[in-house]
């Protein structure tokens, strides 16, 4: 075993914290089965501890071990997409810590692809089942790491080993399918979209009913994924407007546009983002930190267009816009 990995599995096994890189973002991993590793995720995070933790596991063989009902169409989503960018919400195992599941009656479960992840999971995992629960490595609330010098902002030396995978090719939060009542129901978008667990189940997932007060899905909260700096989706025409009002005003602002910078002026600071969606999720959170870190008054985000493709992405921005704006303590 390559000595990182050792290390790795040595903190877990001894209840500390690891992060580690998956396809997604980066992860904040714990021990699974040990309440009081999970507790220090909760610590890190400032995270509520009401909201579940996906469990990591290296691959499907030991789905049982954490959930009691694995229906057919679990099978079939796993073997389609795992390792992949799906979490399959399932009924608990009764062993499963009640501090991974928020006291829910279902856990969280998903195969990351991503080799170092995967080879630390299987090294984990053993002989004795173990799995990983992980959040994203970030503060709660705040935008999802997706290098190691953004766990190292976020978290410092609230984590003891941050493992270098360098950056997540896919960029944003996997896919949350909840399979622990029947029809599955889609959670959070993510990479793999409800036309893709179509084609595999032969029924496409409903949509996620509006929250109720327990928060399922942390990720659901209207503020989430968020900059400091206030953030706002404006049209293409939207842009030139507000663009033209801030520098009437003399503030300094940031914008994250598919277009070629259309204004040149000290008082702007243009990204240029890919024009498709999934180029547009891989820089997503990296270009909001580095727009987020110019101290500018406002960050104009051209609204991405409409269709299944955008979803994903769409719904990371309006919840960025939502939560953007406020310090720490919020
Ligand atoms: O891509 C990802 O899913 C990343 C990487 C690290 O795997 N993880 C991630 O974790 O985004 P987190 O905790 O930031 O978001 C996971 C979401 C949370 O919103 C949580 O509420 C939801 O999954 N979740 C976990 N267990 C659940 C359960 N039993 N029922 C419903 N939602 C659950
Ligand atoms: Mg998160």
């Amino acid at each position: 075993m390559r000595p990182e990995i050792e290390r790795a599995v040595a903190l877990l096994r001894a209840g500390e914290l690891v992060a580690f890189p998956t396809e997604t973002v980066y992860g904040l991993g714990a021990d699974a089965a040990n309440p009081a590793a999970v507790a220090k995720i909760f610590a890190a995070k400032g995270r509520p501890a009401d909201h579940p933790l996906i469990v990591h596991l290296p691959s499907a063989a030991r789905l049982s071990r954490w959930a009691r009902e694995v229906p057919s169409e679990a099978e079939k989503l796993a073997a389609a997409f795992w390792p992949g960018p799906l979490t399959l919400i399932l009924k608990r195992q009764p062993n499963v810590p009640d501090a991974v599941t928020g006291g829910q009656d279902t856990v969280g479960l998903r195969v990351p692809n991503h080799p170092l992840a995967l080879e630390l999971l299987a090294a984990f995992e053993g002989a004795n089942g173990g799995g990983v629960a992980a959040p994203s490595a970030n503060r709660f609330g705040r935008i999802s790491p997706t290098t190691a010098d953004h766990v190292r902002e976020e978290l410092g030396s609230r984590v003891p080993l941050v493992l270098d995978g360098g950056a997540c090719p896919v960029g944003i939060e996997s896919t949350i399918l909840d399979l622990s009542r029947g029809a599955p129901v889609l959670l959070r978008p993510g990479a793999i979209g409800a036309a893709d667990i179509a084609r595999v189940l032969g029924r496409a997932p409903e949509a996620a009913a509006p929250q109720s007060d327990t928060p399922r899905v942390s990720g659901s909260l209207d503020a989430h994924y968020a900059p400091r700096t206030p953030l706002q989706l404006v049209s293409s025409d939207g842009l030139l407007f507000a663009l033209r009002n801030a520098l009437v005003a003399g503030e300094r602002v940031a914008v994250l546009a598919p277009t070629a910078q259309a204004i040149t002026h000290d008082l702007v600071s243009w990204k240029q983002s890919p024009a498709e969606p999934a180029g547009f999720a891989h820089d997503l959170y990296a270009s909001l930190r580095e727009l987020d870190a110019l101290g500018c008054v406002r960050i104009l985000v051209q609204q991405p267009p409409a269709g299944e493709a955008w979803l994903a992405v769409i719904d990371r921005l309006r919840r960025a816009a939502a939560g953007s704006g406020e310090d720490d303590e919020t």
